[in-house]
């Protein structure tokens, strides 16, 4: 199987050279544990090899998210110049959620807000996909798997923990993704320490122990030998 190095320093290691290609990887972690700069480490270091990288937010304004990973130095403002990084913000349809939780039964007879938003945005990405040829796509929150899958780019997706990783559920997402990265946010005597597990993917060997990840200067690192207690 083809692969895509994924840009994370260290973790390709664990990978055997990347990311199945085509697939679609859902990245896990607690808030703060780095899945905004995992993602758009992904498709910063996929436009440096010429690879087009489509960022689709629902929870943070583009901005935001660019002001937040200034400090990496990654140039996201030239890439997306460019046309080598789109971002698409898609925080509109995060708003309309809510309303069509709480009549499960409205979507089954009619479109709901939630439906006519999810299609819309689905075209809105496989027209962009197409025309202008992205290799990459990070986005945060479920779904899309096969979508995003069809579309023959190889896609991450993040999504956020409300509980331990250790005594989560088994969520629809993991089951439905192609592979399933942790980032782990662990106490040990006393300190916080980051560690990144492969903890699914599908049509390759790869390790699964849990391994340290930092914040580096250029974005996150891994230390695929290292072991964290
Ligand atoms: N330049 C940096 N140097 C060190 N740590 C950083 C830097 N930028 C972000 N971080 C760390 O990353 C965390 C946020 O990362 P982020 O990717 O937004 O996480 P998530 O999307 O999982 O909430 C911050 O709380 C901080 O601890
Ligand atoms: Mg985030």
């Amino acid at each position: 199987m083809d692969r895509v190095p994924t840009g994370v320093k260290g973790l390709d290691e664990l990978l055997g050279g990347g990311f199945p290609e085509g697939r679609c990887i859902l990245v896990v972690g607690s808030p703060g544990s780095g899945k905004t700069t995992f993602a758009m480490q992904y498709l910063y270091y996929g436009a440096l090899r010429g690879e087009t990288g489509l960022y689709i937010t629902l929870d943070e304004r583009p901005e935001h998210v660019k002001q937040n990973l200034s400090s990496f130095n990654w140039g996201l403002d030239d890439l997306e110049k460019k046309g080598k990084l789109l971002v698409m913000d898609a925080s509109g349809l995060r708003r309309v959620r809510p309303r069509s939780t709480e009549t499960p039964h409205a979507s089954a007879l009619s479109p709901s807000p939630e439906g006519l938003g999810f299609h819309d945005l689905l075209r809105t990405i496989t027209k962009v996909v197409d025309g202008e040829d992205v290799r990459r796509i990070a986005k945060a929150i479920i779904s899309f798997f096969d979508a995003l899958s069809d579309s023959g780019s190889t896609s991450i997706i993040t999504s956020e923990l409300k509980t331990s990783i250790m005594d989560r559920r088994l969520h629809l997402e993991e089951l439905l993704s192609h592979g399933v990265v942790l980032l782990h946010s662990l106490m040990h005597e006393g300190n916080l320490v980051r560690a990144v597990q492969v903890e699914k993917m599908r049509g390759i060997s790869h390790d699964t122990q849990i391994r340290p990840y930092q914040f580096g200067s250029t974005g996150i690192e891994v230390f695929p030998r290292d072991k964290v207690f």
